[in-house]
């Protein structure tokens, strides 16, 4: 997979999910395996060309954390190119143009989704950016505004003309928020616009089967997964296993989750300080859980700790808890096994109950 001049060892892409894709939970993603490129939150233009303080706290990066995208968003040409001087000078790999993000007050100065609406000058800012720097200038978006403005075709056509390297692409309208299904012939309607440019598909991905479908069915040079990951950081190392020999890997067991819960933590805390890390993962310990069968004793817990001694605390509690759920080889009893994601578009028709993929709470919910 190569985007422009950057090679890539997979065409498996972390989309950012703002609060929580942050330096910790890129590491844990990559040292499982698989990720070929991740990107950071989106991060204000302007605030960057600032060097304001929570600026360089969101492009904050290391060795462990390459190759990265930085994605930012705004809508005053000059400010978009300076930021992007500065990111390519800090050995960003590539930058990305946030073009789908939803929140009002971003999109009433013209940025975000905004973008959507107005081709000409979106191209033109993005040319800016092109001619500005040497690493490759991507953009991320959704398929329109609404139902009536499926936009995406035609402005992926313009950013390809403009010098745009490749385009992310969530398969649902802005007015969609992240209700119904994502729509497959909607993403390969842009894989059919462009001439050469790689398109890759993004939106409910939470198995590998899921991201095979996407694949096959819009001819989408690879896949971008943001909540899947969340749940399981394995996804990508077990996605890009399937997509190469056709087999499944095994769910990691439990144990194995919590040796991951574990390093996150960690890792927040060299990058955070122990006091703000513990105040992060209060909300970030129960996407580890939702794979742990039930966890409301360690949920209820979680959410309080100070500290790391805390947290150990409240997980050998929990440990101990867990015991009644499970079988005498130590599995989880059938009935108490966590039910399958389901992307939205691997859905049976007429399900009763599908497996949506839920949403953070959070200011950030509208997504
Ligand atoms: C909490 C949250 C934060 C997000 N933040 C960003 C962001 O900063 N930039 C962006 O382009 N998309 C953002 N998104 C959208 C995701 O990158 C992605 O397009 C969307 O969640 C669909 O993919 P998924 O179903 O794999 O999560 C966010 C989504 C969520 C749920």
């Amino acid at each position: 997979m190569q985007i422009g001049s950057l090679k890539l060892t997979s065409n498996l892409f972390l989309s950012p999910l703002a609060g929580y894709t942050n330096l910790p939970f890129r590491i844990v993603a990559r040292e499982l395996g698989g990720v070929g490129l991740a990107t950071t939150d989106l991060v204000n233009a302007r605030s960057l060309v600032e060097r304001k303080a929570k600026a360089l706290k969101l492009i904050e990066s290391s060795d462990a954390d390459r190759p990265l995208a930085v994605q930012i968003f705004g809508s005053v040409p000059e400010e978009m190119r300076d930021a992007a001087i500065y990111l390519a000078s800090t050995g960003a790999a590539s930058v990305d143009i946030n073009m789908g993000c939803p929140v009002g007050k971003v999109c009433r100065t013209g940025s975000g989704s905004a973008m959507m609406t107005e081709l000409e000058r979106t191209a033109s800012l993005a040319h800016t950016l092109v001619e500005a720097v040497k690493i490759p200038v991507t953009a991320k978006m959704r398929l329109g505004w609404d139902d009536a403005n499926i936009t995406a075709p035609d402005l992926a056509r313009a950013l390809e003309d403009a010098g745009v390297a490749a385009i992310f692409i969530h398969g649902r309208t802005r007015q969609q928020g992240f209700s119904g299904t994502v729509n497959l012939s909607g993403i390969r309607a842009v894989v059919d616009a462009v001439k050469e440019m790689p398109v890759i598909g993004n939106g409910d991905v939470t198995t590998p089967e899921a991201a095979r479908k996407m694949i096959d069915d819009t001819g989408c040079a690879g896949v971008s997964i943001g909540r899947g990951a969340f749940y399981n950081p394995w996804i990508f190392q077990h996605t890009a296993h399937f997509l190469a020999t056709g087999e499944l890997l095994p769910e990691p067991s439990f144990s194995e989750r919590v040796r991951v819960m574990s390093r996150h933590l960690d890792l927040m805390v060299q990058v955070f300080g122990e006091s703000q890390a513990c105040r992060m993962f209060r909300k970030v310990a129960p996407w580890h859980a939702k794979r742990f069968g039930p966890a409301h004793e360690f949920n209820k817990r979680v959410v309080r700790i100070s500290s790391r001694a805390e947290f150990e605390d409240v997980l050998e509690n929990y440990l101990r808890w867990r015991q009644q759920f499970l079988d005498d080889q130590g599995e989880l009893k059938p009935r108490f096994r966590p039910a399958p994601l389901v992307a939205s578009f691997m859905e049976e028709p007429g399900t009763l109950h599908p497996g949506h993929l839920p949403v953070p709470k959070g200011p950030v919910d509208v997504w």
